[in-house]
């Protein structure tokens, strides 16, 4: 998803695909966006990829660029899931893939805001897997490290990022195709979890740990538990 531009049509149309263009930090227009894809069909993939981080020092963010962050990163999602859960449901079929990133893991600095929301959104997928757990749909958390796009560029660009990046000799780049494939392979393999680069997957196991205990914790709740008030 994207807001307006000629680059977004002109991608649709390289692909022979739709554009349906928004602006997600517009939480009310969100159930007007899912009115409009589904009248041309049902969305059976939801991919929550669209993203801002707004990089540098905490104090320095004004309170319009945190609401940004946490609103296009953590709410939108949120609720995309929350209009389109229920339709996917009663199609029996759905798969959502939430990208986040392993500044959700680790908290670098520069990306307080950033961090929390994907550190969010990667815990909210959690919490779906297990109130959906008997249902067939799927849920695919992405924690990504790094590919080379404009918000890497600008990340990069701040000081201490930008000696991380020296210091790591780009173990930490995944190349986008790769990226992609890893992506569309979990959507096509019911993958959980997608951890790139490879060489900073045990930091996201770890992350990931917790939460597995939480769904061994709460196995034995019948699917009737799960719906009671
Ligand atoms: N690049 C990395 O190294 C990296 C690492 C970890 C995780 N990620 C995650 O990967 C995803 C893609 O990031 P990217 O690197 O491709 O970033 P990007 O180059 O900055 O692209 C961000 C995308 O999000 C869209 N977007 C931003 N604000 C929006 C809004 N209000 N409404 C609708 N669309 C909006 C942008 O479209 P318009 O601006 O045209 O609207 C653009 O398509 C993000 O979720 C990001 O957090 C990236």
């Amino acid at each position: 998803m994207a807001r307006a531009s000629a680059e977004l049509l002109s991608v649709a149309d390289e692909v022979g695909g739709l554009a349906y263009p928004c602006d997600l930090s517009d939480l009310a227009g969100l159930a007007a966006l899912v009115e409009r894809v589904e009248a041309d069909g049902p969305v059976d993939v939801l991919i929550n990829n669209a993203g801002v981080s707004h990089v540098g020092w905490f104090l320095d963010r004004t309170p319009a660029e945190i609401d940004q962050v946490l609103t296009v990163n953590l709410l939108a999602p949120v609720h995309l899931c929350r209009l389109l859960l229920p339709r996917m449901l009663e199609r029996g079929r759905g798969h959502v893939v939430n990208i986040s990133s392993m500044a959700g893991v680790i908290a670098p600095p520069g990306l307080a805001a950033y961090s929390a929301s994907k550190a969010g959104l990667s815990h909210f997928t959690a919490g779906l897997r297990a109130d959906l757990r008997d249902t067939p749909l799927r849920f695919t958390t992405v924690h990504l490290g790094s590919v080379s796009t404009e918000m890497d560029e600008e990340a990069r660009s701040y000081g201490p990022m930008r000696e991380l990046a020296a210091k790591s000799g780009g173990r930490d780049i995944t190349p986008m195709p790769v990226f992609v494939a890893a992506v569309l392979d979990a959507v096509e393999k019911d993958r959980v979890q997608v951890r790139v680069p490879a060489v900073m997957a045990p930091l996201a196991m770890a992350a990931e740990l917790p939460r597995k205990v939480g769904r061994l914790v709460f196995k034995r709740a019948s699917a009737m538990e799960l719906r009671r008030d």
